[in-house]
């Protein structure tokens, strides 16, 4: 399906609602019935219907719809967070007794869903190195139901082949998930490459203004049915009518904004390779990426994220050009407009906490939408003081 109609049309049935061209927020909790036997039939596939909007409603069904065909996903479910989204969906393939492997280092709370929650249901997990294809293979048991990826790494940017996990999730007959946040559906499309389960931190660049936190699950009919029946409406983690509606206007924007970030990263990171404070750089589209070949076969972009490694002696070296730039907000997440740090400094020297598996000269960069050139002029005074 296009693109542009799946951004501009799809879902939106103009003629229902006084042909206006932005769709209405139905901020209704409930949804009344003319006749019994109506009343009756919703009850029967309330997916379908309008009951209740902890099940259905119909703003969060025209998200729902594009979301879907943007992930060339058969339905999709949209959650109150990405965490919900993938909690709901991983939980939906397992059971008491089940085993999941999983990418090794995955995002903060997924790696505590499996270690902290899921084994207290008796659900076990083996972490593997998600570029080591036979290693996946070899920490698949006779109880594991579900390959759980996501790639690239949200830190390190490590990939894996998804073609390749599909083929080994379908010859062990296990569930592939995959979280997709990072490309999001502009640049990767998991579905068409075999995998049955893709999730996304919508919060990031679907939304893609920094003011709703929502989740997405995209699969089939069948798969997406199941988990609606059960983990959605059970845990009610949904999306408000208000929140879907300003998740609606951000897709609009969604490619530009993509294509954007996508090409001031790699502007900056080309400035960055010559730079001499700059020991290393994490980013899959750069020729000299590990796996920049892989990334070629299954990504189109990458977007605004990479990482780098600066050439500091001292730690306080680091705190310092982190403190002299003023262009960047220091924050979490990603995928907004606005281009922000995460310096791994900040997780070290904490009393009591062991440091991060992460050198304190790790420096995550995300960058937004803002002129290049002007991020440049404030990374370039910040990083002087290396030289
Ligand atoms: C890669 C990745 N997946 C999932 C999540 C969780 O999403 P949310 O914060 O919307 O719950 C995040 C959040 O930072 C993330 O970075």
């Amino acid at each position: 399906m296009d693109q542009d109609f799946i951004l501009t049309h799809l879902g939106e049935h103009r003629e229902k609602y006084f042909q206006a061209v932005a769709p209405p927020i139905v901020q209704s909790s409930n949804f009344a019935f003319p006749e019994l036997n109506i009343f009756r039939e919703a009850f029967q596939d309330e997916l379908a219907s309008h009951l209740y909007t902890r099940g259905n409603n119909p703003t969060v069904a025209i998200l729902r719809e594009k979301v879907a065909a943007l992930e060339k996903a058969e339905d999709a479910l949209i959650f109150g967070s990405g965490s919900a989204a993938i909690s709901a969906a991983v939980v939906s393939q397992v059971q008491a007794g089940d085993h999941i492997v999983c990418v090794e280092a995955p995002y903060s709370w997924t790696t505590k869903l499996l270690t902290q929650f899921l084994g207290r249901f008796g659900v076990t997990h083996t972490f593997v190195d998600g570029c080591d294809l036979a290693a996946i293979e070899a920490a698949i048991r006779p109880e594991t139901k579900v390959l759980y990826l996501e790639s690239p790494l949200s830190i390190t940017m490590q990939l894996q082949d998804l073609r390749a996990c599909a083929q080994l999730a379908k010859k062990h007959d296990l569930i592939s998930i995959i979280d997709n946040s990072h490309c999001s559906p502009i640049y990767q499309n998991p579905i068409e490459m075999g995998i049955d389960i893709v999730l996304h931190s919508a919060t990031k660049y679907l939304n893609g203004h920094s003011d709703v936190v929502a989740g997405v699950v995209c699969s089939t009919k069948a798969i997406i049915k199941q988990i609606f029946d059960i983990e959605y409406m059970t845990l009610g983690a949904i999306i408000s009518p208000n929140d879907a509606s300003l998740m609606i206007r951000g897709l609009r924007t969604l490619p530009l904004r993509l294509q954007r970030s996508n090409d001031s990263a790699a502007k900056i990171v080309e400035w960055m390779r010559q730079h001499p404070a700059i020991e290393k750089i994490y980013h899959p589209f750069s020729s000299d990426f590990p796996q920049y070949e892989l990334a070629q076969r299954q990504m189109r972009g990458n977007g605004g994220l990479f990482s780098v490694e600066l050439k500091a002696e001292k730690i306080e070296q680091v705190e310092d050009v982190f403190h002299r730039l003023k262009r960047f907000l220091f924050a979490v997440s990603w995928g907004g407009y606005e281009s922000l740090v995460m310096p791994f400094c900040a997780f070290h020297n904490i009393p009591d906490r062991d440091a991060p598996p992460y050198s304190w000269r790790l420096i995550r960069f995300y960058i937004g939408l803002e002129n290049p050139d002007w991020l440049i002029e404030d990374l370039e005074q910040a990083l002087q003081i290396l030289e």
